[in-house]
């Protein structure tokens, strides 16, 4: 096989996992392609939890012509009992005579083994094609299994003079129907949509992901509110709507937390004083199974998650209006003492949403510590 080929399977086993990447989670997305002869003779993505993985999906497309096959997979194979079997034992039982994987499952039950468990058997295993693709699908079930941490997005809805509300708390709707469209897309995608209990009380929002019939299926992500003191009124809309929603608070048995729980809200108290600390809550969600935590709070939540370094991902919508500096800005943060203290981002994408501009954008340094 040329390496040209080896690409442009790789390439097709990655758009295979694209249609996993709302329904998969908690598990990565996983897309696989086999080929023999040079044709391919079975085609797979992983199917919801509990559901066969992608080389499950492939071989049983295959049937016999699996045998002598290439494997074209965008992360490295399982070894392990979980919920379903390990991939590493249907690909040797069905004869696969080499595997391409794109990148290394970090998961420490994996972690290389499923790749050096094939080689032990005689199958040609190369790792690495078209890495940089596949680790973008699957951004948070990595970052969950490498560092402990969901990865965290943060949209923010602004004027393009960087203004989020008005003085009064006005903000709705700073951007137009498109960007609040793709923004759905963006919560469906999430495991879990997190807001700080300044919004719950100014907005009163839904949390839900609620994109066009046409987007398909997705898991619902988790409903999150960081509220320290346990203000969010249990009359609030999200607690109204089906769906989990975790209220994370650093407040003792107080009187307040029967209403909220009555109302169908599941507190859990995290480290922090007087404060949430947001490191805690992050690690609390991983152990949840979060992957993604797509953030839609206002400046005192973001600063703070900006502050501690751990907002991996900006996503701003920019609309063409301009609100003054008398609105209020995207992040509460302590005054700089110089420019080179600020945190510099990188921009990984730009584009037009409607009559708005959506910039990806992530953090390349830190900010200096409080002085
Ligand atoms: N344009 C947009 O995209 C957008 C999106 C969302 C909201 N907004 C606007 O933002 C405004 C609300 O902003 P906001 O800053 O008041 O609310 P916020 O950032 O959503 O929530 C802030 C609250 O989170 C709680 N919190 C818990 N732990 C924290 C921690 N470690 N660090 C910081 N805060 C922590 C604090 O209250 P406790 O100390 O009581 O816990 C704090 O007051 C509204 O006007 C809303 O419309 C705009």
């Amino acid at each position: 096989m040329t390496r040209a080929a080896d690409r442009e399977f790789m390439a097709r086993a990655l758009r295979l996992a694209r249609n996993g990447l709302a329904t998969t989670d908690p598990n990565p997305t996983v897309g696989c392609v086999l080929v023999r002869d040079g044709e391919i003779v079975g085609e797979g993505f992983t199917a919801p939890v509990g559901g066969p993985h992608a080389e499950r999906a492939a071989l049983a497309a295959a049937g016999d012509r699996a045998r002598g096959a290439t494997a074209y997979v965008t992360l490295e194979p399982c070894c392990h009992q979980g919920r379903t079997g390990p991939c590493t034992s249907a690909l040797l039982e069905a004869g696969v005579a080499r595997v391409v994987c794109a990148m290394r499952d970090p998961n420490p039950l994996v972690n290389g083994v499923g790749l050096s468990t094939l080689a032990e058997a005689g199958v040609a295993v190369e790792q690495g094609l078209m890495a940089s693709g596949a680790r973008e699908l699957n951004e948070g079930y990595l970052a969950r299994m490498s560092r402990g941490r969901p990865w965290v997005r943060s949209k923010i809805a602004a004027s393009i003079d960087g203004r989020t509300a008005l003085a009064s708390g006005e903000s709705q709707w700073i951007t137009g129907a498109d960007a609040r469209r793709d923004v759905h897309r963006w919560r469906a995608r999430s495991s879990a949509v997190m807001s700080g209990i300044g919004t719950v009380l100014a907005d009163d929002p839904s949390l839900t992901a609620r994109p066009d019939d046409d987007y398909g299926e997705f898991v619902a992500p988790l409903r999150v509110i960081v509220d320290s003191a346990l203000r969010t009124p249990p009359a609030a809309r999200t607690l109204s709507l089906p769906g989990e929603v975790v209220i994370f608070t650093v407040a003792d048995a107080t009187d307040r937390r029967p209403p909220l729980e009555a109302a169908g809200a599941r507190i859990e108290r995290v480290g922090g004083e007087p404060r949430c600390d947001p490191e805690h809550l992050l690690a609390r969600l991983a152990e949840l199974e979060v992957n993604d935590v797509w953030v839609e709070a206002g400046p005192t939540l973001n600063g703070a998650l900006l502050e501690h370094g751990l907002i991996d991902e900006l996503v701003l919508y920019l609309a063409p209006r301009i609100l003054g500096d008398d609105a209020r800005g995207m992040f509460a943060l302590p005054p700089l003492a110089s420019l080179g203290d600020s945190l510099e981002l990188a921009i990984d994408d730009v584009r037009r949403v409607g009559a708005d501009l959506r910039v990806r954008a992530r953090p390349v340094t830190v900010l200096a510590p409080r002085g």
